[in-house]
């Protein structure tokens, strides 16, 4: 048997930095994405984070909340791992700097460039970035000596330190970028860097001696080495440098390093120098991404524009955040985070295409089948069969999209893609109509072909979007009545796999709708058609909602409930504000029947109320609780019922 391709991706180590924003889960769900979709390829993975503890603004840090360094990166870190945990990220290694594996690599790579002649001592007289941890000689700075990536005031440094003999290798960094157009991507980035270079490479100073949080120079222990150095280091002490040889020789090079744009110039300007010089092959490729940020500006602590991920993974789940970060930001350029867009696209593309293709499938197969799905054969009917080859051959081209967009730095195409063929799937419904083959004994064939295309279009699904929405492809799997989904690959995401006969197993809708607090009127719902848990469209409506159990029912809590004040809420044309009574409580409802009824004519009328709807915030208002209304055809009537007030509807 021939051994599996290998596949070394790699994430920043991050600074443990005591505020945690979303903009730290950008690069690591990225890279967390590709590294699943590698290994639904077949590949053998390694998948590096990890933290980057030592320098000048950890230990200024630790100093100013009255603790060792160590102690406070240990709190930090023990954080961020937590992150990953909630946001579903399967790193295979977790690195350290202050690991004991990472500081005998960095001292051994330190110690073999100055035995080279490499690196030579003098001493550093220039300005320095704390919160970046970065040199900028004169040349290229201003009068106001404020660092050129982040902003902010730099520090006069003049202290003894090694330097590390970049300039020598100037040309032969060019050479290599010249012949490897795929080092540095976006093409942008490389650009950059090359101008960088041309400008001119100076020497860089690769030890510290005016603090002491680091890892000590081999041969001259009153130097901590330059924080970036220690660090870039990690990639090659995860993959077993010293520790592991074997591990090595298969990960060495890494195929990417996925790193944020403000630190690229580390990454394929000094990094790939410090491996020419200690004769270590250089990686494939940096791929450099854009920023997520809000209004405008980069997050940050001191921007005070920083948005708390733990709180939203709490809110939405990983799934829906993951899902957003992948698919509405372009990769490679800056992103705004927009609450009403992530609600937008799950509420939408989650909940509505994907969840309610489930629902509606598994709710039919449920009904007309007893959930068992078997082959069937489409033929008997021209539309039908052609609709159904139709679908085989979508997915068959959406698996090649996906491969496309994920292979080629294109993570949204690939998504797109995926989404097309699910709403491809509800189309299917619509022309088929299965609740109408279900009323003809004569087309249980057709039926059945349908039925099959659905689950087997659901379960291709489940394996294309495993990358991005692990928990939910999983539970479409199980709910399809399949096992182990752990063990499928992109090879099974062919048409045919799904057994005949397979038991489906019809779950709770996998994303639920999120009730949007309303501030626009366009989106307010219209009385009495709340958003239920999944939407099921027109005749299919009554032909495939599944029976519930008087039990179900009872958990609506319908009341007579007197309308007490009704008025027209402001700049609204549909909403009308209620006080209602529902005989030992007061109710406030807000509801959208203004183009049906005065305020006037409301008030002294006894509704139905549904009493224990959750709240939810209409124009600014809190609506607690619903009045029911029929409706067809653009027309609306709301019931009114001659009993008390607080009577139970049932
Ligand atoms: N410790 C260095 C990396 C060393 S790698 C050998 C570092 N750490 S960091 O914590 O400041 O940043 C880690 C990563 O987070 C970087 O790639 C950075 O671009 C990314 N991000 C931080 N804020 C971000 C956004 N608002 N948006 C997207 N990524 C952002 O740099």
């Amino acid at each position: 048997m021939s051994e599996k391709p290998k596949y070394y991706i790699t994430t920043p180590i991050y600074y443990p930095s005591a505020k945690l924003h979303i903009g730290h889960t950008y690069c690591t769900t990225i890279a967390d994405c590709l590294a699943r979709f590698k290994r639904l390829d077949g590949y053998d993975v390694l998948f590096l984070t990890g933290s980057d503890e030592h320098g000048q603004k950890i230990e200024q840090k630790a100093d100013e909340a009255g603790v060792t360094p160590i102690e406070y990166t240990n709190k930090i870190v023990g954080m961020f791992q937590e992150l990953w945990k909630e946001l579903n990220i399967t790193n295979d290694d977790f690195i350290r700097t202050t690991e004991e594996r990472h500081r005998k690599v960095v001292q051994m790579l330190f110690q073999k460039a100055y035995d080279k002649g490499d690196i030579y001592k003098g001493k550093y007289e220039g300005w320095y970035c704390v919160p970046c941890e970065s040199f900028w000689p004169e040349n290229k700075l201003d009068e106001n000596h404020i660092c050129p990536d982040c902003g902010r005031p730099l520090q006069r440094v003049s202290e003894e330190a090694y330097f590390f003999k970049m300039s020598k290798y100037a040309d032969q960094w060019m050479k290599y970028v010249e012949e490897h157009p795929d080092f540095i991507q976006p093409a942008s980035r490389r650009n950059e860097m090359i101008q960088f270079v041309k400008s001119g490479l100076e020497d860089l100073c690769v030890s510290r001696t005016s603090f002491s949080w680091g890892i000590p120079v081999p041969f001259d222990p009153k130097h901590v080495v330059y924080v970036w150095f220690d660090a870039l280091v990690n990639y090659l002490t995860a993959a077993g440098i010293v520790d592991d040889p074997e591990k090595f020789k298969k990960f060495w090079p890494a195929d990417v390093h996925l790193v944020g744009k403000e630190i690229v110039r580390f990454h394929t300007i000094i990094w790939p120098i410090m491996l020419m010089s200690l004769g270590i092959e250089i990686p494939k490729m940096v791929y450099g991404h854009g920023w997520l940020i809000v209004d405008g500006e980069k997050m940050s602590k001191s921007k005070g524009n920083v948005i708390d991920p733990i709180p939203l993974l709490q809110e939405f789940g990983s799934d829906a955040i993951r899902y957003y970060l992948l698919n509405d930001i372009q990769l490679g350029q800056d992103g705004n985070f927009s609450r009403d867009r992530l609600i937008g696209r799950i509420n939408s593309d989650l909940s509505n295409d994907l969840g309610n293709l489930l629902y509606r499938t598994l709710s039919m197969a449920e009904k007309y089948r007893n959930g068992v799905v078997t082959k069937g054969d489409a033929s008997g009917d021209a539309a039908i069969a052609e609709a159904s080859a139709q679908v085989e051959a979508n997915a068959a081209e959406t698996l090649q999209a996906l491969r496309d967009g994920m292979n080629g730095w294109k993570i949204n195409d690939a998504l797109k893609a995926v989404w097309t063929f699910i709403r491809s799937l509800n189309k299917y419904i619509d022309v088929t109509e299965p609740w109408v083959l279900a009323k003809d004994p004569a087309k249980a064939p057709l039926l059945d072909a349908v039925l099959y295309h659905l689950c087997e279009g659901l379960r291709i699904t489940a394996i294309m979007a495993e990358p991005v929405i692990p928990i939910a492809a999983e539970k479409i799997w199980n709910q399809l009545g399949l096992t182990d989904f752990k063990s499928a690959l992109l090879t099974d995401a062919v048409w045919g796999g799904l057994p005949d006969g397979i038991q489906t197993k019809k779950g709770e809708q996998i994303f639920p709708r999120i009730e949007i607090e309303e501030t626009k009127e366009e989106a307010a719902p219209a009385p009495a058609k709340a958003a239920p848990a999944a939407e099921v469209k027109k005749e299919e409506a009554e032909e495939a909602l599944p029976q519930i159990s008087i039990d179900d029912f009872f958990k609506t809590d319908l009341r007579v409930a007197e309308i007490l004040t009704a008025e027209n809420v402001k700049k609204s044309k549909k909403l009308i504000k209620m006080t209602v009574s529902l005989g030992t409580e007061t109710r406030t409802v807000v509801s959208g029947i203004a183009q049906y009824y005065k305020p006037e004519d409301l008030v002294g009328k006894h509704v139905i109320f549904v009493a224990n709807l959750k709240p939810a915030k209409l124009m600014g208002i809190e609506s607690q609780g619903m009045v029911l209304a029929a409706s067809r055809d653009g027309e609306l009537v709301v019931p009114f019922v001659d009993m008390p007030a607080g009577s139970r509807v049932k």
